[in-house]
């Protein structure tokens, strides 16, 4: 039985696909048409997972999305009502789609956006005709079918409209080691929701409580990060990265920003935000999301004014984005403490898009009582198209649960004969290594102080690169992180590079030593092994670690090793394979990204580029 997941119509669109309970394949469109974050429909990431588990669309017998218009209708109907009668008062109608009101449920048309409410209609013919959009997205049948090209009827599967935090909240559950384990989706929000949490047990998944519109820690971060001039879809993890270098002078403001209630709860001091009150735009007319400003003036008054974009970075920055990621935390651990009296259990399943905030997810056996933590590497809303394959598997079909999903290696892959092919193509000069030869010339490039850019296998999925579409370097070199910046990434020279190590060696080298396997947790880099991998640590002694494990995946396994045997050192510096794009896909993205940069060496499967050659 075939089952395939979307996600559309949100940042990261995303498709998936189980056989009995198995994943096949999961993978981001942006992947495909090289458009970050696409939010449109992931038709190519479709096509993919119908491709690689060999069947066509008419052979799937279950279809969801990972998205519920009628969900919390009766709240969203309030809200809208409540906020239709300010309007009215105030003279004022909003034409827009706003961030996750009732307007968030249009569905899409020919181009890619939402179609929007016409701004002259009255109040309530509005929501009138946003009850009748949210009805027509609950049919995804034609989307895909026109999608795909093929006749409606030939789609035999039944479709379901899956919740999102429920998809959030199955994709860390069923597919995690635990049998039974405390839930916790925290997110900016969808289908009207910023935070659910649960209790997952066998094949139920229990929704203990949630937090509703407008009360939001994402949207609080992205506020944030739009006023210290970053205005991006997905910038929060820079403010991440910047915020070591600030002391916490704001926690007070932050406090007042959002504060918590009993029950784990928390709310905004709306006074700070625009959301709630005006609408804030989210479109995506040229692909990647672009989300309005969501801060409102009360930011400045607080603060100073908004930093503009590219301005230099000063200590007033440093000190907000520190306060900004303290009260995360500090929120964040206050629902998880709430969740963990309400279970009693010390597994946590951590998904949404603030699950993507490595530095509080690293934090949270420090700060709470939960002793295990699994966070699948598409913890945002491209693996809600995993959870909503695994909701209707387990929980609305009731099939035993299968294994669990260690890696997040789910994309295309390529073999050595589409290489071959592509390099001779490409005109470029290249070796071949045996396996036997092939890891140890790598790890002697990057001991060299190359620039090594490591194409193997199939691609990962979610946001980080886990040693199939990386790039490697020497984490001994201090200047590494220069000339990174310089010769091929260009990012700001604040972030952080991150750390690979060979999982035996954690406890060395980390302060935990619980796994990390999808890169998602930011430890304290032990004091006396700060001087041996500078490129790796943080200003604040700590790294975003990957540990990496001989059965998840060999070749990078056997990398690290050689890397080791070289230098004794069992940790290299492993970076995304891409310039200023979505991660490389394809060889010839691959060789692209080469020929636009100055990487030194390129290895594709066993065969190897290398820059001097080329000249
Ligand atoms: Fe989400």
């Amino acid at each position: 039985m075939y089952i395939l997941g979307i996600n559309a119509y949100h940042g990261d669109a995303a498709a998936a696909i189980v056989r009995d309970g198995e994943l096949i394949a999961a993978v981001e469109e942006e992947r495909f048409n090289r458009i970050k974050h696409c939010a449109g429909f992931p038709t190519e990431s479709v096509r993919y997972c119908l491709k690689t588990a060999g069947i066509g669309i008419e052979e799937i017998e279950h279809i969801g999305i990972s998205r519920d218009p009628s969900a919390h209708l009766h709240r969203k109907v309030m809200f809208a009502a409540g906020r239709a009668a300010k309007q009215v008062a105030g003279g004022m109608v909003s034409g827009h789609r706003t961030i996750d009101t009732l307007e968030d449920e249009g569905t899409g048309n020919g181009n890619g956006r939402m179609t929007r409410p016409n701004g002259r209609q009255s109040i309530f013919g509005q929501i009138k005709d946003r009850l009748n959009n949210a009805a027509k997205v609950r049919d995804l049948s034609d989307e895909l079918a026109t999608a795909l090209g093929v006749a409606s009827k030939s789609l035999r599967a039944r479709f379901h409209n899956v919740e999102h935090h429920r998809a959030h909240l199955a994709s860390s559950f069923y597919v995690s080691p635990f049998e039974r384990a405390a839930l916790l989706s925290i997110d900016g929000f969808g289908d009207f929701i910023s935070t659910m949490w649960a209790q997952g047990e066998g094949t139920s998944i229990e929704v203990l409580g949630q937090v509703e519109y407008p009360h939001s820690t994402g949207i609080v971060y992205t506020a944030t990060t739009q006023f210290l001039g970053f205005p991006h879809y997905g910038d929060e993890g820079k403010v991440m990265g910047l915020a070591p270098y600030g002391k916490p002078r704001f926690m007070d403001e932050f406090r007042d920003i959002i504060r918590t209630d009993e029950g784990g709860r928390f709310r905004l001091n709306l006074d700070y935000f625009r959301h709630h009150a005006e609408g804030v735009d989210m479109t995506w007319d040229n692909g990647s999301p672009v989300i309005g400003r969501v801060f409102s003036d009360q930011f400045a008054e607080t603060f100073g004014p908004a930093r503009p974009p590219g301005a230099q970075l000063t200590e007033r920055e440093h000190d907000i984005a520190c306060s900004l990621q303290l009260r995360l935390e500090e929120v964040s651990f206050h629902v998880l403490r709430h969740l963990h009296e309400q279970t009693g259990l010390t597994d946590l399943g951590l998904s949404g898009g603030v699950a993507y905030n490595s530095v509080m997810n690293g934090k949270i056996l420090l700060n709470t009582p939960f002793r295990r933590v699994f966070v699948q590497p598409a913890a945002g809303d491209s693996g809600t198209a995993l959870g909503v394959c695994y909701q209707i598997y387990n929980r609305i079909l009731k099939q035993q649960r299968g294994s669990a999903i260690e890696g997040a290696y789910t994309g295309p892959e390529f073999t050595n004969a589409d290489i071959k092919g592509e390099l001779e193509r490409s005109g470029l000069p290249f070796e071949i290594y045996p396996d036997e030869d092939l890891t140890k010339r790598a790890a002697r490039d990057i001991a060299d102080g190359l620039v090594v850019g490591w194409f193997q296998g199939r691609m990962e999925f979610g946001p980080r690169a886990l040693g199939n579409r990386s790039i490697v370097v020497d984490p001994r070199r201090p200047e590494m992180k220069d000339i990174l910046n310089d010769r091929i990434k260009k990012r700001e020279p604040f972030r952080p590079f991150a750390p690979s190590i060979l999982e035996e060696h954690t406890d060395a080298y980390f302060e935990q030593d619980h796994p990390a396997p999808t890169m998602l947790m930011v430890y304290q880099i032990r004091p006396e092994r700060r001087s041996e991998i500078p490129a790796v640590t943080h200003v604040d002694g700590s790294g975003r670690l990957q540990t990496v494990s001989r059965v998840l995946n060999p070749r990078y396994y056997q990398l690290i090793s050689d890397f080791n045997e070289l230098t004794g050192v069992p940790v290299v510096l492993n970076t995304s394979f891409n310039e200023n794009e979505p991660i490389v896909c394809t060889p010839r993205h691959a060789i692209d990204c080469f020929m636009k940069t100055r990487m030194d060496v390129l290895y594709l499967g066993n065969q190897a580029v290398r820059r001097n050659q080329d000249k």
